[in-house]
């Protein structure tokens, strides 16, 4: 797991005159999983649509595989856009389309034969722990459902890399476990690359090799999650501490 499947170079981002992204730098190798961490409002989401061009940055380089993708042309960024899978935030899901639609529509796009897609459609809701639930519309689905759904969508095509925005943010403990597992599971045995954005600390040193923090438009902090109590970044220690309060309140129950 040694090439860079994905680089950032010098990337910033502005929103009349705020600079939310200032000169951001990461490199991440192929099979990674890395966390980016960082309080509300910072520029997290901002960040991974960046990477993948669904917002376009002011400035600065972002490398797949070596090749610059800020410098293509629309038809080439989606021939690359291909290999990366996008979790949103908020699920995303088209309310009007079924399961089966809204997780068959990536396939659709890219031409593939209606026998392929319903095997393929059929195999990652299995994955997901949802089988079967194909003609359920999004309305008819609990949160952790939407969230697992999404990350169905996201794998459906086979991607290199996988960008997670906030994929257990609203959900009870048990089933955030359940979706880190499964988020885990895809980067460990499918070799999927994963960017994870969280605010939950816990989340990010149960699936990935690192943790970035994201403060004030720059990268402050860049760790393995064997060496996060050496940090001494003030907002990073506050993250490990919300995380160590909530521990001792479990204990207590
Ligand atoms: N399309 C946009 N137009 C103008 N401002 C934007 C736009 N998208 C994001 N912003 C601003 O950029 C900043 C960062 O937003 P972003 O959504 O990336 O935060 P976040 O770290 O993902 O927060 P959260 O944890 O709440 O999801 C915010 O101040 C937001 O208002
Ligand atoms: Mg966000």
């Amino acid at each position: 797991m040694d090439e860079v499947i994905l680089k950032l170079l010098d990337l910033s981002k502005s929103f009349e005159g705020k600079k939310v992204l200032d000169a951001i730098s990461l490199e991440v190798k192929e099979g990674e999983a890395v966390a980016i961490l960082g309080k509300s409002g910072v520029g997290k989401t901002v960040l991974l649509k960046s990477m993948v061009g669904l917002l376009k940055a002011d400035s600065g380089h972002i490398f797949f595989k070596g090749v610059d993708i800020t410098r293509l042309k629309r038809k080439d960024l989606f021939a690359i856009r291909k290999h990366f899978g996008f979790v949103f935030q908020g699920s995303a899901l088209f309310d009007s389309m079924t399961v089966y639609e809204n997780i068959a529509l990536p396939l659709e796009q890219r031409g593939l034969g209606r026998d392929e897609i319903n095997i393929r459609v059929k195999t990652v809701l299995e994955l997901v722990g949802l089988p079967g639930i194909e003609n359920l519309l999004p309305h008819e689905l609990s949160g952790g459902m939407k969230k697992r759904v999404g990350i169905a969508r996201a794998f459906v095509t086979q991607p290199q890399i996988i960008l997670y925005d906030e994929p257990t943010a609203g959900l009870d403990p048990v089933t955030g476990i359940r979706i880190n597992h499964l988020i885990g599971e895809l980067n460990r045995k499918r070799n999927v690359t994963a960017i994870v954005v969280t605010h939950d600390i816990r989340s990010a040193t149960s699936i990935c090799d690192r943790i970035v923090l994201l403060s004030q438009g720059k990268l402050v902090v860049d760790v393995h999650v064997k060496n996060i109590e050496k940090v001494e970044h003030p907002e990073f220690v506050e993250f490990l501490k919300s995380a160590k309060i909530q521990e001792v309140r479990n204990d207590k129950k």
